[in-house]
């Protein structure tokens, strides 16, 4: 028999995510993206999420089913993102798979985007290994996380106790006057610059950090050390070095998750880790993650970039899972909830 046919669907933010998959097997991953229409106010605005959303969900849903060659009558289980998010944006994701649960009689998770982000790896590389090391980092999350038991239980070891490290990389750009979101133009960018051109402060590496802080970042620190790099050349009539800006500080945020991703894997004697998120689309990181890995002996496991940014198939993925180890759908009345925390994985 072959396994269930689960639909995924993501609206926490700017991206209308349709996926499909049966079991680990992806079959349709189809993106629909409001970002160009927040672009010119440097920021997503919730409002424009939500419409956007109402208009693009059900044209994303017909896409999908056309690609994954399925019809609605051939889903098994519907999974959506129901938190964390933006409430508007969530409920579109939410409302449409209750309805669509209700009229196709098949069971509905509501999951956690911030989960998704690292069981969507399974999509590429199968299963995840008992236990992993997460490592996430999205625009506005940024934990290591011990992943255990087939994702039944995540322990959050450490968190951002400031900005996101897609955050720093949105507000740096902005600095820099690069477009929104502002990630993968640094990345961009950084590609002609010296990412040792400029020494700029890895957080929570101070004296006495270590212990205090042994798992959680800090970038706010390095955005601020950025804007008074820029604004002093600019008050001496320099111009900025746009290229070793973003390298250096790319450098910088991709030092500090992977030194602290390698302790967390050490201190609890796991082999295996995982990058989950839209950052771990960036290739300093993908790349410096991988030299130490190897270094310390440790199995990485990234997505690959389009699996890493907000999609669908990350919550066909999560739904998959929860399914498969026998979990209860979601009760009928289950809430979109802006704040959920990683900790929770599905209601
Ligand atoms: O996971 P995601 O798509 O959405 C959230 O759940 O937040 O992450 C979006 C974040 C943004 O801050 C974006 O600038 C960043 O991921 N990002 C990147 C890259 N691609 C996306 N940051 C650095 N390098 C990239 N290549
Ligand atoms: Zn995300």
């Amino acid at each position: 028999m072959s396994a269930p046919i689960v639909l995924g669907i993501e609206t926490s933010c700017d991206e209308t995510g349709i996926g499909i998959v049966r079991g680990h097997r992806l079959l349709a991953n189809e993106i629909a993206s409001s970002v160009d229409e927040h672009a010119r106010f440097g920021g997503v605005v919730p409002e424009i999420a939500s419409r956007s959303h109402l208009e693009a969900i059900e044209p994303a849903l017909r896409r999908a089913c056309i690609t994954a060659g399925i019809t609605l009558g051939n889903v098994d289980a519907i999974a959506v993102t129901a938190g964390p998010g933006l409430v508007g944006a969530l409920i579109v994701g939410v409302a449409t798979a209750k309805g669509l649960g209700a009229a196709l009689g098949v069971p509905v998770y509501g999951v956690n985007h911030l989960a998704g982000h690292v069981v969507v790896d399974e999509l590429h590389h199968g299963p995840l290994p008992d236990p992993t090391v997460g490592l996430l980092v999205s625009g506005g999350h940024s934990s290591l996380l011990l992943v255990t038991d087939d994702v039944a239980s995540i322990t959050a070891l450490g968190q951002t106790l400031d900005d996101a490290a897609g955050e720093a990389f949105d507000k740096v750009a902005r600095l820099l006057g690069l477009p929104f979101p502002g990630g993968p133009w640094i990345d961009r960018v950084a590609a002609d610059g010296d990412p040792q051109a400029i020494d700029f402060p890895r957080g929570l590496t101070g004296p006495g950090d270590r212990e205090r802080y042994p798992y959680d970042f800090s970038f706010s620190g390095l955005k601020t050390a950025v804007a008074r790099w820029i604004s002093a050349r600019e008050a001496a009539g320099e111009r900025v070095p746009v290229a070793d800006v973003a390298a250096s500080m790319q450098e910088a945020v991709a030092d500090v998750l992977t030194a602290r991703m390698v302790s967390a894997c050490r201190d609890h004697g796991v082999g295996h880790v995982v990058i989950g998120g839209g950052v771990a689309a960036n290739s300093r990181l993908r790349a410096m993650a991988q030299e130490r890995c190897d270094a310390a002996g440790i199995l990485l496991r990234v997505p690959p970039p389009d699996l890493c940014t907000d999609n669908g198939a990350m919550v066909a993925a999560l739904g998959a899972r929860l399914l498969a180890s026998g979990a209860d759908p979601s009760p009928v009345d289950f809430p979109a909830t802006s704040n959920l925390p990683v900790t929770q994985r599905s209601w």
